[in-house]
C-alpha cells in the first residue's frame, strides 16, 4: 500500500505541477496577444501553447491509467475475496460444520466488510491525489517570503526626509552585483534628480529606498531609522512612487484616485485631479468620476493614466516623492502645467525624481550622475557643467531633451 500510495502521489504531484506550467503558458500568451497579432505569430503560439498542451496530455494519461489499473486491481482482488468466500463457506455447509443460518450471516457479513474495505481503497486512491495536487500548491504558496518585517518593527516616522545609504553593496543575484559598498546621504528637503544611462542602477537605487529588495549588506536610513528594521507598511505610507508605466485597478476614477487617501472627501479628489491636470478630460467622460477604467486601465491613454497615477499621489502627500520618469507620457504643455503643479506638491519634500530627459530635472537641487551602479558625480546643473566630466557629455550628447541609450564613440560628441 505505501508504495501505491507514493507512486500515486508522484504521478498526481507531477500531473498537477505540469498543469500549473501549461496554464502559466496560456496566460502569458493570452497577456501577449496583441504582440501575437502584430507580430503576425497567432499559428506560431498555437503551435508552441500545442507542445505544452500534450505534454499535460501524456501527464494526464499516465496518471489515470496508473489509476485505472489500481482500480481493476481492486476489483479483481474483491471480486476473488468474494467468490471464494462464498465457495468456503459452501463447502463448510456441503459438510454440515455449519447451519444454514451461519452460513447467510457469515457470508453476508463478508459481503459487506469486503465491499466497504474496496470502498475505503478507493478513498484513499482519492485522498492520494488530493495529497499530491495539495503538496505542489503548497510548494508554491510556502516559499518564504523575501522581504518580511522583523517581529515588532516599530513604524517609520518620518519628520525630516533625510535619506542615508551606508556601505550599501546590492546585486539582483549573487554573481553580478549593481551596488559595491555605495554611500550617499540626500539632505531633507532636497530635490535630487537621478542620470544615467539605461542599466545604471537608477531603479535600483529607488527600489532599495522602497525596500522592494533587502541590501546584502550595509544599510539604508531614513530619519536615522534602518528602513529594514521598521514596518513594510509604515515605510510605504510615507514614501510615494509614480511609476513609469502607472497601472490602474478595474475600478471607477474616483476610486483609483482615492487610493491614495481612502478618506479623502469628493471635493479633495477634484482638487488632486485638478492639480494633475486630470479634472478636464475626466469632466469630458460621460460618466465622470464613475467611469470604469478598464483592467490595469485599458480605457485611458497613457498620458491620462500617468495624470491619475499622479493625482492618487498629491492626494497621497507623503513626505518622500519618488518620480520615475513621471511625466514621460504627457505632451510638452501638459507636462509644463504638471510639472509647475508637482513642484508646487513638493513644497518641502524630499524628492528623487529619475530622468531621461535632462530638461525635467535641470531645475532641481542636485543631481546624482549614475554609471555602472556607481555615482560618478555630484552636484547642481551648473556645477555639473562646470566639471566638464561626464554629465557636461550627456548634457551635449542629448538629442531633443533625450538622452542617447548608450556613450557615443568620442569622437562623435556634438559639441
Ligand atoms: N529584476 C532584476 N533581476 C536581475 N537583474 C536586474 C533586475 N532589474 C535590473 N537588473 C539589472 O540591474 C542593473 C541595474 O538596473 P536598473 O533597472 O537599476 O537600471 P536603470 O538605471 O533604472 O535603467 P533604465 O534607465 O533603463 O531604467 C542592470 O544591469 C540590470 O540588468
Ligand atoms: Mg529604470
Amino acid at each position: 500500500m505505501g508504495f501505491v500510495k507514493r507512486l500515486r502521489q508522484n504521478y498526481a504531484q507531477h500531473f498537477a505541477a505540469t498543469r500549473s506550467m501549461v496554464n502559466g503558458k496560456i496566460v502569458d500568451a493570452v497577456t501577449n496577444i496583441l504582440n501575437a497579432k502584430l507580430f503576425a505569430r497567432l499559428d506560431f503560439e498555437r503551435h508552441y501553447l500545442g507542445g505544452f498542451l500534450e505534454t499535460e496530455l501524456t501527464d494526464a494519461r499516465r496518471t489515470f491509467w496508473y489509476m485505472e489499473r489500481v482500480r481493476w486491481f481492486q476489483f479483481l482482488a474483491a471480486g476473488t475475496l468474494k467468490i471464494g468466500t462464498v465457495y468456503y463457506a459452501l463447502t463448510l455447509w456441503e459438510a454440515n460444520l455449519i447451519g444454514v443460518g451461519d452460513f447467510t450471516m457469515s457470508v453476508g457479513l463478508s459481503l459487506l466488510i469486503i465491499n466497504d474495505a474496496r470502498n475505503l481503497t478507493r478513498r484513499f486512491l482519492e485522498f492520494f491525489e488530493y495529497i499530491g495536487n495539495i503538496s505542489n500548491g503548497i510548494d508554491t504558496i510556502v516559499r518564504p517570503h523575501e522581504i518580511i518585517d522583523v517581529p515588532d518593527a516599530p513604524a517609520l516616522h518620518i519628520s525630516q526626509g533625510r535619506i542615508e545609504f551606508k556601505n550599501v553593496t546590492f546585486g539582483y543575484t549573487a554573481d553580478h552585483q549593481v551596488f559595491n559598498n555605495l554611500n550617499i546621504v540626500i539632505e531633507p528637503g532636497q530635490r535630487v534628480g537621478l542620470v544615467g544611462f539605461s542599466g545604471s542602477g537608477k531603479s535600483t537605487f529607488v527600489g532599495l529606498i522602497l525596500r522592494n529588495f533587502a541590501p546584502q549588506s550595509g544599510e539604508i536610513l531614513i530619519d536615522g531609522y534602518d528602513i529594514a528594521k521598521v514596518s513594510l507598511d509604515s515605510l510605504h505610507t510615507q514614501v510615494s512612487l509614480i511609476p513609469q508605466d502607472p497601472s490602474l485597478f478595474h475600478r471607477s476614477l474616483m476610486d483609483n484616485i482615492r487610493y491614495g487617501k481612502l478618506e479623502a472627501s469628493d471635493s479633495d479628489v477634484h482638487k488632486a485631479a485638478g492639480m494633475a491636470n486630470a479634472a478636464e478630460f475626466i469632466e469630458g467622460i460621460a460618466e465622470g468620476y464613475a467611469a470604469q477604467v478598464g483592467e490595469r486601465g485599458v480605457k485611458l491613454s497613457g498620458g491620462q493614466r500617468q495624470r491619475i497615477a499622479i493625482a492618487r499621489v498629491m492626494l497621497k502627500d507623503a513626505p518622500l516623492l519618488i518620480l520615475d520618469e513621471a511625466t514621460s507620457s504627457l505632451d510638452s504643455i501638459t507636462e509644463k502645467t504638471i510639472q509647475d503643479n508637482l513642484d508646487q506638491a513638493m513644497g518641502r519634500k524630499t524628492v528623487i525624481a529619475i530622468a531621461h530627459r535632462l530638461s525635467t530635472i535641470v531645475h532641481l537641487d542636485r543631481i546624482l550622475v549614475f554609471d555602472g551602479g556607481r555615482i560618478v558625480e555630484d552636484g547642481s546643473h551648473d556645477q555639473l557643467l562646470q566639471q566638464q566630466g561626464f554629465y557636461y557629455r550627456l548634457w551635449t550628447m542629448q538629442v531633443g531633451g533625450f538622452l542617447p541609450e548608450q556613450a557615443l564613440p568620442s569622437n562623435s560628441k556634438t559639441e
